[in-house]
C-alpha cells in the first residue's frame, strides 16, 4: 500500500529522469501503481512554464513507447508540476517550501529524489531541512540519494556526517540500481527455495566464483565522470560488491528490510583487505585502445579523454576472499570492463573437483544454467562433454519492470530492503580506496586491451591456480 505521496524529482531536466524516471512513473501509472492523487513535482534549474514541461514529458514518452493509453496520459500529466530552483540559494528554497506545502495541491508525504551532481547532495539536504519539509513529526519525509554515495571511505563518511544532522537512517535511501532488477532479487531466491542449492554453498564443495560485468559500450560522453572514476570505482564499489552479497550472505531471518541488509553488511564487513604488497596477483586493470568493434572503428580511452598520460582504468578485475567459515580460501573473482566482446552480466560458480558450473545469468539473458559431465554418444566410453541444464528466468509474457520503477515503488511504499545501509557503503569503500590509491600512485601504465575481444590475457594473473580460466 502507497500512502498518498508526493514525489520531488530534484535534476528532473537531465538524462535519468528524461530516460528512466519519467517513463517508469508513467509506467507505473498504467499500472495503477500511483495511489490517485500522488503528485510529481519536478525541479531543474531552468525556468520551465508548466505546458512546456508538459510536452517534454510527452516528448520524453512517445521517445520510450510505441504507443500508450490516452487517458492514462491525461491522468498522468494531471500529476506533474514544475518548479525551477537553484540548489544553493536559500531564498528559493523558502518559495520553494512555501509552494510545496500547499495541501490543497500537494499530498503532504514527502519523497525527494536526488538525481543531481552528486556535490549537491548535503546541499539540498540541508537547504530541505532549513525550510521544514524534512519534519516527520505529522508525514513522513524520505530522500532517495543517487549514486555515487561518496568518491572514497573519507567523502562517504562526510557525506553522511553531513545528512545525518537532518535525517535519520530510516529517511535516507541510497540507491543502487542493480538492487532493483529482478535478476538480482532472484538471487535470493534461487538461494533460499530451492533443496539442492543450500547444502552444496559453501568452501566444501565450491571452488571459485565469478562475477562479471561486460559492456560493449566506451565511456561515452561521460569523459569528465570517467576520468575521475574508473571502473573499480564506478562498477566494483558498487553493483559488483552488492552481487557478491546476494551470493555468498547467510540466509537472513526473515525477508524484512532490516534482517536482509543485517545480512549483507556482516558479509562485507568480512572480505579481506586485498594485501598491497602482493597487489598483482590480487587486482588487475586496462584500459581499451584504438580499434574496431562490431565493424567499427572506434576510438580508445587515451583519446576520447584527450589526456595521454590518463592511468585510469576501464578494465579492472580483482580477486577477493570472504573470512568466515562457509568462505574461507575460496576465491571470488570480480571483473568488469567497457568495449569488450559483449555485454554480459553473471555470476558463475564452479564445484570443487568436477567441472561442474552453476551460471547465473543477469543479463540480457536472464537464465540459470547449470552444466553437467555426460557421456557422449558414439563408441569411445571415455568421452565426454558437457550439458547445459537451463532454466530461464523470464519467459514469453513476463512482466518487464525496470530497476528504477521497482527502486521508485519502495520509495513511496517506505521499503529500505534494496537501498543501501551507510555501513555497506562504507564497507565497500574500505574493500576498493587501498587499490585505488595504489593504482593511482602507481604511474605504470594499464594494460591496453583491444575493443571487442575477451578479457586480456594478462588479467590471468590475479587466478589462483594456473587451470584457472575466466567463464564465458
Ligand atoms: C552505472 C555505471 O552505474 O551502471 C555505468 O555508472 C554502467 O558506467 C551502468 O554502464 C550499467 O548499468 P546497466 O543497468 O546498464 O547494467
Amino acid at each position: 500500500m502507497i500512502d498518498n505521496s508526493t514525489l520531488v524529482l530534484f535534476g528532473a531536466r537531465g538524462n535519468l529522469a528524461k530516460v528512466k524516471l519519467i517513463p517508469g512513473l508513467f509506467h507505473l501509472d498504467q499500472a495503477g501503481k500511483l495511489p490517485k492523487n500522488m503528485k510529481i513535482l519536478s525541479v531543474g534549474r531552468q525556468k520551465v512554464d508548466e505546458s512546456a514541461w508538459h510536452s517534454s514529458i510527452k516528448s520524453m514518452l512517445d521517445e520510450k513507447f510505441k504507443s500508450y493509453d490516452k487517458n492514462v496520459f491525461e491522468r498522468f500529466i494531471k500529476r506533474n508540476l514544475y518548479h525551477a530552483n537553484l540548489p544553493d540559494d536559500p531564498e528559493a528554497f523558502v518559495k520553494f517550501a512555501k509552494r510545496l506545502k500547499n495541501k490543497d495541491i500537494f499530498p503532504q508525504n514527502l519523497a525527494f529524489f536526488l538525481s543531481v551532481r552528486p556535490s549537491d547532495f548535503a546541499l539540498i539536504v540541508k537547504q530541505l531541512s532549513e525550510v521544514s519539509l524534512l519534519d516527520e513529526s505529522e508525514f513522513w519525509k524520505r530522500v532517495l540519494i543517487e549514486k555515487p554515495f561518496g568518491t572514497c571511505l573519507k567523502s562517504a563518511i562526510e557525506l553522511q556526517t553531513s545528512i545525518e544532522k537532518h535525517l535519520k537512517e530510516n529517511q535516507i535511501y541510497r540507491i543502487d540500481h542493480y538492487l532493483g532488477k529482478f535478476s538480482l532479487q532472484n538471487i535470493l531466491t534461487t538461494r533460499f527455495k530451492n533443496a539442492i542449492l543450500e547444502p552444496l554453498w559453501s568452501n566444501e564443495h565450491i571452488e571459485q566464483i565469478q562475477i562479471t560485468n561486460h559492456e560493449t559500450l566506451g565511456v561515452g560522453d561521460r569523459t569528465v565522470f570517467y576520468e575521475a572514476t574508473g571502473a573499480l570505482r564506478d562498477m566494483i564499489q558498487s553493483h559488483l560488491l552488492q552481487m557478491l552479497a546476494l551470493v555468498t550472505m547467510e540466509q537472513p531471518k526473515t525477508m524484512s528490510p532490516e534482517d536482509v541488509r543485517l545480512e549483507k553488511i556482516k558479509l562485507l564487513e568480512s572480505i579481506q583487505a586485498i594485501p598491497l604488497d602482493k597487489i598483482k596477483n590480487f587486482a588487475f586493470r586496462g584500459q581499451y585502445a584504438a580499434g574496431k568493434l562490431n565493424g567499427e572503428k572506434v576510438k580508445g580511452y587515451l583519446e576520447e579523454v584527450e589526456n595521454q598520460d590518463s592511468v585510469v582504468e576501464t578494465y579492472a578485475a580483482i580477486k577477493l576472499f570472504i573470512n568466515n567459515s562457509r568462505w574461507k580460501k575460496v576465491p571470488i573473482y570480480l571483473r568488469t570492463a567497457k568495449r569488450l566482446y559483449e555485454n554480459a552480466t553473471s555470476i558463475s560458480i564452479k564445484f570443487k573437483n568436477y567441472e561442474n558450473w552453476l551460471t547465473i545469468n543477469i543479463q540480457p539473458s536472464e537464465n540459470t544454467s547449470f552444466e553437467i559431465t555426460t557421456l557422449q554418444p558414439g563408441l569411445d566410453m571415455n568421452e565426454f562433454r558437457q550439458t547445459a541444464l537451463k532454466g530461464n528466468n523470464r519467459i514469453e509474457g513476463d512482466e518487464t519492470i525496470d530497476a528504477y520503477e521497482t527502486l521508485m515503488l519502495d520509495l513511496l511504499s517506505g521499503d529500505q530492503s534494496k537501498f543501501l545501509h551507510i555501513d555497506e557503503v562504507k564497507a565497500a569503500w574500505k574493500l576498493v580506496d587501498p587499490i585505488i590509491n595504489y593504482w593511482s600512485n602507481n604511474k605504470s601504465k594499464p594494460t591496453q586491451y583491444k575493443p571487442g575481444e575477451f578479457d586480456p590475457e594478462e588479467s590471468k594473473i590475479i587466478f589462483e591456480n594456473d587451470d584457472q580460466f575466466w567463464k564465458k
